[in-house]
């Protein structure tokens, strides 16, 4: 039966409808367009596609502040479109995660409008209201530099509501039980729909006590095996993903001893000391932000990203760390946003560096749990800082280098493409990449077929193995009586590793091969049981352990001495 967790190994896309492709010309991307690029996606091998909301809203967070949970944005398509869409998915082994975003809805909702035009309404107690001023108003903005304040007075109310986020998202009363009732609904109603489950928006803040006399808004846990357990009764293998940027040690909270909350969270811990590795060159900080986040149940997983739809949240790190990832990656201040992080997108950061973009990649696909690839990535696309806070990072989609990038008819696209300069969409679009073996999006779906033959990743239990040098990861996954093997060099220069690939002191298991999965160059073991490397700068390797000896006999018998082949990476 567990075999069939299908998003233990799902190969997870997000992107947003209305910038992906306009199919009518308006210059905003919608449902149609999405549908003709399923091929594309398909191609790829993604085989989970999670969009960014798409229901109605007056658009000033991108969507996350829904006008009505039950309606498609008219300018993406009809709820024809939608349900096309799912089947279209559906045809091609492709199932789909939607966004839920129930901490707040936008101000414009008509359960806000009531709440606030009449006491007595039945919606007032869906929001959180003060008739004074609470003395923390001024406190707990998730967009700190942007965002004034926490409460806001309400003229028609005369009384102050709270919002987590931006004034215009005032929050739900997610303890009253109708609220509860309506998220249920909210969810029953997508997955009738065809959707296969939820990115939970903002989860510490839906399960948080609210309200003007909370001093610390404590976690109601309970709530998250309430959404599992619906969920799962309407539809055995739907799933939720949490966004929840919280420290490890609250982690098993989240899942359930018994993992019965959520089924999956995204690891911020990983992907923070990540980015720092790639800055300093130091994997020590990543090898302890993964050991502090392997625990968890059997079915639960970890979802593992590079950058996605906000910016790099450096929140979790040190100053000092901070400051370094900053340096290498962010120094202008304009490139740095909500005195936490990063707005930019992945490959200018990387300095558009193949290699390093290959590495980057190739952690994400290696490290434990599901990858969650951003659109654009794959072709290495860039940002507009001339854009404001996290838009910059959410430019339309590359095709090709006809005008806007193949992305609209329309000459007035919603957000402008990227143009000139080296992430223009003259010289980075897709169909450019589809031709050249090498491009990124080539090497992208050559990388992802193979995650795909390395199931060990999303079952298995990792260890890692001791190179002696704080540049180079090496980590070892078992599952089955199959191990894999995968290193990375962080340095920018070549290292020379010796390691000993067994984890029991057994000798036996120290000597044995290492199957190259990437090219032919295997690896056989020293004398002393030890496997001597030269990897390359920011090079990397995915090896399977010992079990297919004949492969390499083969190799030798063939002329070439094994061990000599290309480079992998
Ligand atoms: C988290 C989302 O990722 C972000 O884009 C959004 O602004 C906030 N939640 C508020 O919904
Ligand atoms: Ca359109």
């Amino acid at each position: 039966m567990i075999n069939d967790l299908w998003y233990k190994n799902a190969i997870i896309y997000s992107l947003s409808v209305a910038t992906f492709m306009d199919s009518n010309g308006d210059g905003i991307g919608d449902f149609v367009g999405l549908m003709r690029r399923l091929d594309y996606l398909q191609g790829l091998g993604v085989t989970a596609i999670w969009l960014m909301p798409f229901q109605v809203s007056p658009q000033r967070d991108d969507g996350y502040d829904i006008a009505d949970y039950y309606g498609v944005d008219p300018r993406y398509g009809t709820f024809g479109d939608f349900v096309e869409f799912t089947h279209a998915a559906k045809q091609r082994g492709i199932r789909v995660l939607i966004d839920l975003v129930v901490n707040h809805t936008s101000n414009e909702h008509p359960w806000f409008l009531d709440a606030r035009g009449d006491p007595s309404s039945k919606y007032r107690d869906w929001y959180i209201w003060s008739d004074t001023r609470p003395a923390d108003a001024n406190k707990g903005m998730v967009f700190p530099g942007v965002q004034k304040s926490t409460w806001t007075y309400e003229e028609t109310a005369k009384a102050w509501y709270f919002h987590r986020f931006y004034d215009f998202q005032p929050d739900l009363n997610t303890a009253n039980p109708a609220v509860q009732a309506e998220i249920f609904k909210i969810m029953g109603f997508w997955i009738q729909l065809g959707v296969s489950g939820f990115r939970m928006d903002a989860v510490p803040f839906v399960i948080a006590k609210k309200g003007a006399d909370v001093r610390r808004p404590t976690e109601q846990y309970a709530m998250l095996r309430e959404f599992r357990e619906f969920l799962q009764w309407r539809q055995g293998d739907s799933i939720v993903l949490g966004e929840a940027n919280v420290l490890a040690k609250n982690d098993m909270e989240y899942f359930g001893d018994a993992g019965d909350r959520l089924h999956m969270m995204f690891n911020f811990q990983v992907n923070q000391h990540l980015f720092y590795a790639l800055a300093s060159a130091d994997t020590r900080p990543l090898v302890k932000a993964m050991e502090a986040t392997k625990p968890r149940p059997v079915t639960g997983q970890w979802g593992m990203f590079l950058r996605n739809h906000d910016e790099l949240d450096l929140g979790r790190l040190t100053d000092a760390q901070r400051r370094t990832v900053f340096a290498a990656f962010g120094p202008d201040k304009d490139m740095q946003l909500y005195d936490r992080g990063i707005r930019r997108r992945l490959a200018p950061m990387l300095g558009g560096d193949q290699r390093r973009l290959e590495l980057a990649y190739s952690l994400m696909f290696t490290l434990p749990g599901t990858p969650v690839i951003r659109y654009g990535d794959e072709i290495g696309m860039g940002d507009d800082l001339s854009l404001p806070e996290r838009t910059c990072a959410r430019t339309p989609m590359q095709w090709s280098n006809e005008p806007h990038g193949g992305f609209t008819k329309s000459d007035k696209p919603l957000s402008p493409v990227i143009s000139g300069g080296p992430y223009g969409y003259e010289h980075i679009n897709a169909a450019i990449q589809r031709r050249h073996p090498d491009s990124l999006l080539n090497w992208t779906e050559r990388i992802i077929r193979m995650r795909k033959e390395v199931p060990e990743v999303g079952w298995g239990d990792f260890s890692v193995i001791d190179t002696g040098d704080r540049a180079v990861l090496v980590i070892r996954y078992d599952w089955r009586n199959n191990s894999v093997l995968f290193v990375h060099n962080f340095h920018a220069e070549p290292r020379e590793i010796a390691f000993a690939v067994g984890l029991t002191g057994d000798n036996a298991e120290h000597g044995k091969l290492l199957i190259n999965l990437l090219s032919e160059d295997h690896s056989r073991a020293g004398g002393n049981g030890k496997h001597q490397i030269v990897i390359e700068a920011y090079g990397y390797r995915w090896y399977r352990v010992g079990g297919l000896d004949y492969l390499l006999r083969r190799t030798e018998a063939g002329g070439g001495p094994a061990g000599t082949g290309a480079r992998s990476g």
